[in-house]
């Protein structure tokens, strides 16, 4: 997320391996097909959050402002019932923590009202809703506390869970209690990430000052290696509190930020390194799916991603354009664990709208040659519906099947949303 341009490497060319004529699987029936979004990216006025702390510091790692994002906070019906005239069956959300507890035990009944509306807006237009707990931003009273760096961060994310699977719990299709909570771990890979990294320090530390807070710890800003076992922990507990509350009827699990990671000069050794960092421990955790969220390939040297080769077509995020990648995801994952697999997240950020259906295309075929020789794959979310605030990138970068209006807020659909719906409705890739 926060800039991946340095994961980015091609690797040896899967495009030659991948043209032989495949068989294809019809989708199994339930298979879900839709799009995704994150709560703090689309809603705006996200004021409660840590991130909307840390966009308005100075010097801050954001330098355009989410503001009003996609308006969807005013909108999301309309966006709902949009989703779903183009064929989707489902549909992935995230739920904004700090609307639904804004400061520390204040719970906002109108908040988890809202989001009880919007599952149940899905649920009428026939979309099965994935919800994500947790997609990045945490409160600003639980960054300030220490967030996920210590072990006070566990009880208040498990409690969250809890309350709000016992208020809509019923509406939900799939459960997930993190968003790629391996990213920073990933993001470590890339030789200039380790450069920028060097600069979080000094950017916590301008944060802790400038908002009084000396713990101040926000998950995406955080140090992986303390964090990450305290993470595993909470998905752990939250697990058992979404299934108890639900009383078992959810599966749940976690997403994770996936690259198709190919070895350099043959050499597997930091494929194999990167591999027991970003995914091996997720795994080892409680769940009953994992999601999977892919964008692209990377080139792994023995610690570190290798650059691009000259000629590498780059995508608005510096990604190379790699959408056989998710194919080789998912058989990677598949050899790690025998739990169902979604892809939760697979797109490209581009102006270019047919090189989006080319990737979707692509992209299908592979998952569709997965399911065709017997892996448990049950869903295809694109990422995203809608053009939106991509992080630091701000509104450059458009993920989306729909544009939006930076001054109205107009929605227009592009042709990669009907392309995908009718693979939606069919099953087959055109
Ligand atoms: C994140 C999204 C982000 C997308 C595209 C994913 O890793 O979950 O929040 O917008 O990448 O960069």
């Amino acid at each position: 997320m926060i800039d991946r341009r340095t994961l980015i490497t091609t690797g040896a060319a899967l495009a030659g391996a991948m043209a032989a004529p495949r068989a294809f699987a019809a989708p199994p029936k339930g298979f879900l097909w839709g799009t995704a979004g994150a709560a703090y990216q689309i809603e705006g006025g996200n004021v409660a959050s840590d991130l909307w702390a840390m966009e308005h510091v100075k010097p801050t790692l954001f330098p355009t402002l989410s503001g009003d994002a996609d308006d969807v906070y005013n909108r999301v019906d309309a966006d709902i019932a949009m989703a779903a005239s183009f064929g989707f069956n489902t549909h992935r959300l995230s739920i904004e923590w700090s609307r639904i507890e804004p400061e520390r035990g204040q719970i906002s009944l109108a908040a988890l009202a809202y989001y009880r509306r919007v599952l149940e807006t899905c649920r009428k237009h026939g979309l099965a809703p994935v919800v994500t707990y947790n997609h990045y931003t945490t409160p600003r009273w639980f960054a300030a506390g220490g967030g996920f760096m210590t072990q006070d961060g566990i009880a208040p994310f498990v409690a969250y869970c809890d309350l709000v699977t016992r208020h809509m719990g019923d509406l939900m299709a799939v459960a997930t209690t993190f968003n790629e909570p391996n990213i920073n771990a990933l993001l470590s890979w890339g030789p200039d990430m380790r450069r920028s990294a060097q600069g979080l320090p000094a950017f916590r530390q301008a944060i802790a000052a400038a908002l009084g807070a000396p713990n101040w710890a926000s998950p995406i800003t955080s140090d992986p290696h303390v964090q990450q076992p305290i993470m595993i922990e909470a998905h752990a507990r939250a697990y058992d509190a979404i299934k108890t509350a639900s009383g078992g009827r959810i599966p749940v699990g976690i997403t994770l930020a996936l690259n198709d990671d190919q070895p350099f000069n043959g050499d597997m050794s930091g494929v194999l390194r990167k591999r027991s960092e970003v995914l091996t421990p997720w795994l080892s955790a409680p769940g009953d799916m994992v999601g999977v969220q892919n964008y692209t390939r990377s080139l792994v040297g023995p610690d570190s991603n290798m650059p691009d080769p000259p000629g590498t077509e780059i995508t608005q995020m510096g990604y190379a354009y790699a959408p056989e990648a998710l194919e080789a995801v998912i058989r990677m994952v598949a050899t790690q664990t025998k739990r169902p697999i979604y892809v939760t997240e697979n797109g490209i950020g581009t102006e270019d709208d047919a090189r989006r259906v080319a990737f979707i295309q692509r992209a299908v075929q592979g998952v569709l040659h997965c399911v065709a020789d017997g892996l448990d794959v049950r869903g295809y979310i694109h990422w995203s519906l809608l053009d939106n605030w991509e992080w630091t990138q701000g509104f450059g970068p458009k993920f989306g099947l729909v544009s939006v209006d930076r001054q109205t807020f107009a929605r227009t659909p592009k042709p990669s949303a009907s392309y995908l719906g009718k693979i939606a409705k069919t099953g087959r890739v055109a």
